[in-house]
């Protein structure tokens, strides 16, 4: 393990089909008035809004209404919501929703008392916030991000097509966590899969950096196991709960900061994604799917023996008589295959994207330097030609 580390994480997560019940049991620690923030209405169809707000009334509490939390949750709606939080005195912020509503819940939360632009503050200077926090609670319905437990927090401006994350400190991560697996039966099959596929690059962009023998990176790898598995049995089923939970379960670890600890990170398939998102308002985990294979390709010489590793132990290929070139290249094509089989997205143009928008592409990419090869701009221009 490299270097000095702390590790606290302080949300506190209930799991399980009857996580539900001790919302009442945390919503106590808190004063009366509560802001709902959710997206567009997938809670109200699938019954979860009602017996949320069943909860809050038997709690006693006043709802500020925040729906319309929309995928990719913009600048414009961090404002709106912030102004409301701050003018209705809210004392908690329950985001039920996915990724989105939990990003944007936190941004809310370290913005209502901002005296300064938010967005410049948090997302362009990458300063910590220096007001009072609104706390957040979270009821989670769509698994990918991680939000759930960690302070990550991913804003859209689409005048100024960029889409960029803030990772607040643990004062803002959420205190508790809400985790039902069959919340997520209701998901549309695209979202589950991009989800899912979020899971296994967030293990990825963690994975792929350093050289040295670090047990975040056998962690990382029993995650990609078992999300494999469950990924191909939810595929068949959606419903099997054990797949569900095991997948949901996978989402809270692969980002929680735990497989981070003693390394580097690389993230570069993230910043490819969020620039595609900023340019197209494409659904995260698909802008990823469509970037990876090209980008793993770009960095495989310089990063190979873990591209062998990789390919022996998540994706079991055999190595005997084969050169590393042969094993780390059957690897990518077993992990190419599991991502055909989901049915991501794994060309650019079905969201719209053209040689011609490559150069604005390029100019909304961060480049991270974390990882087994810093590309530079033609690199990064190459990358989006080869996934179009
Ligand atoms: O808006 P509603 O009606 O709720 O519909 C949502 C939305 O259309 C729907 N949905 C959610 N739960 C459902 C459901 N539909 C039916 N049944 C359910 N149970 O799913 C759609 C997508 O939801 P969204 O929250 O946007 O997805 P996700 O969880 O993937 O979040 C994506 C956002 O998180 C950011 C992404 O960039 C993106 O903005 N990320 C946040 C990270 C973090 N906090 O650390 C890291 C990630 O890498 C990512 O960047
Ligand atoms: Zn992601």
């Amino acid at each position: 393990m490299l270097g000095d580390f702390v590790y606290s994480n302080p949300t506190k997560l209930y799991f399980g089909p009857n996580a539900l019940d001790s919302l009442q049991t945390e919503l106590a620690n808190y004063g009366n008035i509560v802001m709902l923030s959710y997206g567009h209405g997938s809670i109200k169809k699938n019954g979860i809004y009602d017996k949320v707000i069943a909860i809050l009334q038997a709690c006693g509490k006043t709802v500020i209404e925040d729906g319309g939390v929309m995928p990719n949750p913009t600048v414009d709606k961090l404002y709106e919501g912030a102004k409301r939080a701050r003018e209705n005195h809210v004392d908690l912020i329950l985001a039920v929703g996915g990724g989105s509503v939990c990003d944007y819940a936190k941004a809310v939360a370290a913005s209502a008392y901002c005296e300064e632009d938010p967005w410049d503050k948090y997302y362009i200077r990458f300063e910590e916030p220096n007001c009072k926090l609104i706390p957040i609670g979270c009821v989670l319905t769509m698994v990918g991000t991680g939000s759930e437990m960690n302070g990550g927090s991913v804003i859209t401006h689409p005048q100024q097509k960029l889409k960029i994350g803030h990772v607040f400190g643990a004062e803002n991560y959420p205190r508790f966590s809400i985790l039902n697996p069959e919340f997520t039966y209701t998901l549309p099959k695209y979202q589950m899969v991009s989800g899912i596929y979020d899971i296994f690059c967030h293990v990825c962009e963690q994975y792929f950096s350093g050289t040295d023998d670090n047990t975040s990176d056998y962690i990382a790898e029993g995650l990609l196991h078992s999300l494999v598995q469950a990924s191909r049995i939810a595929l068949q089923n959606p419903t099997d709960y054990e797949a569900r939970s095991n997948i949901m379960w996978t989402a809270t670890w692969a980002l929680n900061t735990l497989i981070d600890k003693g390394k580097t990170t690389d993230w570069m398939v993230h910043m490819l994604g969020q620039a595609v998102g900023a340019h197209t308002d494409a659904t995260h985990g698909m802008t990823l799917a469509a970037v990876t294979m090209a980008y793993y390709r770009h960095i495989l010489e310089a990063g190979l023996p873990k591209f062998v590793r990789f390919a022996k132990h998540v994706w079991d290929v055999q190595p005997d008589g084969k050169t590393d070139m042969q094993i780390a290249e059957e690897g990518l094509q077993a992990f190419e295959c599991w991502m055909q089989e989901l049915g991501l997205v794994m060309h650019l143009s079905e969201f719209g994207v053209t040689e011609e928008m490559i150069p604005g592409l390029v100019d909304s990419t961060v480049i991270m330097h974390g990882g087994y090869k810093v590309l530079n701009r033609d690199e990064i221009a190459a990358v989006f030609r080869e996934s179009l």
